[in-house]
């Protein structure tokens, strides 16, 4: 097995599939937000509060530098692919998917888990700029994509698990 990254905006269930995925196959789970967060000893509010979106990303690509090479399933930040040093070693040695789902369900997703604003638009109008604006690097960053809108985690990781 290679190391398998989940890409996709926020709310399209990096996490939770990447947990069940990983549960399947018996191999570590790393959550690139999770390491951040680890790393500085703060929450990703806290950082983006403190140091700006800049300091979340500079903190971003130290973590996603820092990921083993070893078989693993990797959750990453939705904004990681923006970054093109970061997709230089997500993409080594890696399958990589792109989870997407309806900007509704999306909105949905994210009025019950907010996270911090990446602009100054209102919740729904942020998500549609943000995904047109990024839709060119997920698709770029992708060897498969697979639809969470209406899937549970364990139907999306069971998805996965057939096109490896
Ligand atoms: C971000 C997504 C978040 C987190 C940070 C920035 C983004 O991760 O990395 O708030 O730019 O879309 P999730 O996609 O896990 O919510």
């Amino acid at each position: 097995m290679k190391r398998i990254v989940l890409f996709g905006y926020r709310g399209t269930g990096k996490t939770a599939i990447g947990t069940v995925l990983a549960q399947k196959l018996g191999v570590p789970f790393l959550d690139t937000d999770a390491l951040v967060e680890q790393q500085a000893g703060r929450t990703i509010p806290e950082i983006f509060r403190d140091s700006g979106e800049a300091g979340f990303r500079a903190r971003e690509r130290e973590a996603v530098s820092g990921l083993p090479d070893r078989d693993a399933i990797i959750a990453t930040g939705g904004g990681v692919v923006m970054d093109p040093a970061n997709m230089e070693h997500l993409r080594k040695e890696s399958v990589c998917v792109l989870l997407s789902a309806d900007p509704n369900v999306i909105g949905h997703r994210l009025a019950h888990a907010p996270r911090p604003a990446l602009t100054s638009l209102s919740p729904t109008d942020e998500i549609t700029a943000m995904l047109k604006h990024r839709r060119p690097a997920y698709a770029a960053a992708a060897d498969f994509c697979i639809d969470t809108g209406r899937t549970t985690a364990g139907e999306a990781a069971e998805k996965i698990l057939t096109l490896l």
